[in-house]
């Protein structure tokens, strides 16, 4: 079993822990295993309250940002572009719950949680609330953050701005990835996963070296459960009935920044930097 494997199953049976009993000796182990790891970037946000060692902001002011968009716009993807270029810290709740599946038994609540990922419809909003409250510190990370898929409903954008009020922190901006459905479908349903490592790629727009196996890990890659056509359509709609009502609550608060997600990966990087320097700049 290779580093990433055991990383991910320890990480996501320690979310596990968290969420049902507070035991101190999994957190020694942990500080163990961090040590170890050398992407130390989003060890807080698997891990809930310990250990992070953040970079300070590549730009002096750090980034305080939201990404919305339909499933399968490239929200992931551009966060880990952006997230090297800005020097912020990438911050998705998807990859909480994902990190999760691996629990050999897990509580009732992470149960009803999975299985409501797998059908393609939100995670209650409590759940996900708690997930974030829980890691409030890295919100207060000195590097700024990035959060792709929180907040998704109202309910969650108000907690997120209760919990940035109390630590006096604001938004910068949130960008909207906005692309037509048919090229939502053709994105989801190329995606491949690797089983291992996580890193997402896509059979035609940015296909692996070798067939079904991964080029940083060698692992085999894999069709999310969620790619499936009958889940796509369960998270198209509760994408039109939730989160898209949040693109109305962000332009009500000046924050909204729409941006065409059609093109390569790099061209929409490049207009979503161009967009985040006009407005910085205004401010
Ligand atoms: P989450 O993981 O957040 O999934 P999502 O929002 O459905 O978004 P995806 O990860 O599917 O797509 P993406 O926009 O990141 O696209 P990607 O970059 O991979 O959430 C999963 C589930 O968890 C939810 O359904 C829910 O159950 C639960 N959940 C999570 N957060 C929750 C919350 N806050 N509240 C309640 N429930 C929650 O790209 C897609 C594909 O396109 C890839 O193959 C990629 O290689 C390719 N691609 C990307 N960019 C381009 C491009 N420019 N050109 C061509 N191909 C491209």
């Amino acid at each position: 079993m290779k580093f990433h494997s055991i990383w991910h199953c320890i990480c996501s049976t320690h979310i596990e822990l968290k969420l049902v009993w507070k035991e101190d000796w999994f957190e020694q182990l942990f500080s163990l295993v961090t040590t170890m790891n050398t992407q130390g970037d989003r060890k807080a946000w698997f891990l809930g309250s310990s250990g992070c060692d953040p970079p300070r902001s590549i730009h002096g002011n750090p980034y305080r940002l939201v990404l919305l968009g339909p499933p399968g716009a490239g929200k992931g993807t551009q966060a880990d572009l952006l997230c090297h270029t800005l020097g912020t810290c990438h911050l998705s709740t998807g990859d909480l719950f994902r990190a999760a599946q691996c629990q050999v038994e897990p509580s009732p609540t992470l149960k009803d949680a999975l299985a409501a990922m797998r059908r393609g419809e939100l995670v209650s909003d409590d759940m996900v609330v708690a997930l974030v409250r829980e890691r409030t510190r890295c919100l207060r990370c000195q590097g700024g953050f990035l959060l792709d898929g929180f907040p998704r409903t109202s309910a969650q954008a108000k907690a997120l701005d209760d919990i940035l009020t109390k630590e006096s922190l604001a938004l910068d901006a949130v960008l909207s990835y906005e692309l037509p459905l048919e090229e939502v479908v053709a994105r989801l349903s190329g995606r491949r996963t690797c089983s291992n490592c996580k890193a997402v790629y896509h059979v035609v727009a940015r296909p692996p070296r070798t067939p079904e196996t991964c080029d940083q890990c060698g692992g085999r890659l894999m069709q999310r459960e969620d790619d499936q056509p009958d889940s796509i359509r369960v998270r198209m709609h509760a994408y039109e009935a939730s989160t898209r009502p949040l693109t109305e609550y962000y332009a009500r608060a000046k924050k909204l920044m729409p941006i065409l997600a059609s093109g390569t990966p790099e061209e929409i990087l490049e207009s979503s930097i161009r967009a985040l320097k006009d407005r910085l700049q205004r401010r």
